[in-house]
This record gives C-alpha cells, sequence and structure tokens, in this order.
C-alpha cells in the first residue's frame, strides 16, 4: 500500500557552481544563474503494510509535522541556496529530491513507514522523482 502526502512552498535558487568562474557559470547556466523563484510541490510518498490497530500504514498528522518539521520550515520562503541540508549542493530540483530523500527517510521509518519516493514539480512542465 501506498500513501502520498503533497505539501506547497515557494523558494529561491540561483543555479551556481563554486568551482568555476563567472563567465563558464553564465555558460553553464544561462538565465538559471541569476537568483529566481518557483512554486514547488512536492508529494512524498510512503509504503508499507497497515497496522491492524489503526488501519493505518502511518499517521498523516505525524507524516505531516515530520515533512513540515524537518523541511517546509526550512525551504518556504527562502534560498534554497542557503538552507542547511543544501550546503554545498547545486541548489537543483534533482540535488533537492536526494537530499529531502535524506532528510525524511529516518524520520518516516520511527513512523513505521518506508519511504517510497519524492516527487517535486517545479514548473507545470518539469517534475523530478528519486526512488532512492
Ligand atoms: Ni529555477
Amino acid at each position: 500500500m501506498y500513501i502520498t502526502r503533497r505539501e506547497r512552498f515557494s523558494a529561491s535558487h540561483r543555479l551556481i557552481n563554486k568551482e568555476i568562474s563567472p563567465e563558464e557559470n553564465k555558460k553553464l547556466f544561462g538565465k538559471c544563474y541569476n537568483p529566481h523563484g518557483h512554486n514547488y510541490e512536492i508529494f512524498i510518498t510512503i509504503s508499507g503494510e497497515i497496522n491492524e490497530a489503526s488501519g493505518m500504514i502511518v499517521d498523516l498528522k505525524d507524516l505531516k509535522k515530520i515533512i513540515n518539521d524537518k523541511i517546509i520550515i526550512k525551504i518556504d520562503h527562502n534560498s534554497l541556496n542557503e538552507v542547511d541540508f543544501m550546503k554545498n549542493k547545486i541548489p537543483t530540483t534533482e540535488n533537492l529530491c536526494i537530499q529531502i530523500w535524506h532528510e525524511l527517510k529516518k524520520p518516516i521509518q520511527s513512523l513505521g513507514g518506508k519511504l517510497y519516493k519524492i516527487r517535486i514539480n517545479e514548473t507545470e512542465n518539469n517534475y523530478f522523482e528519486y526512488f532512492g
């Protein structure tokens, strides 16, 4: 069985590789080298067996709290370049998926579920999925 929780957040980012020159960054990232923002949607999918006592895989209010405390509070209305778990990463949505996976994996295990997928919609046309 799978359940998915959706959250929304708005964040800015600037794609920059600190190992290379500004000119090379401009060439590599184009207009994404300029600070800009997105209204992101994130879908966190959990797999697991149904707990007989509760009839649930995990309690969604506990899942919501973990996602909020570990992720949303840190990234909403913030710059992804400044977020602690994105330090030293180019703040692409690919890297954001991977870092969020690392932040959520253990807390979700402690609820009795297994993190199955992180999906992030960056724009209407682009979304990213990570399965660990
Ligand atoms: Ni962007």
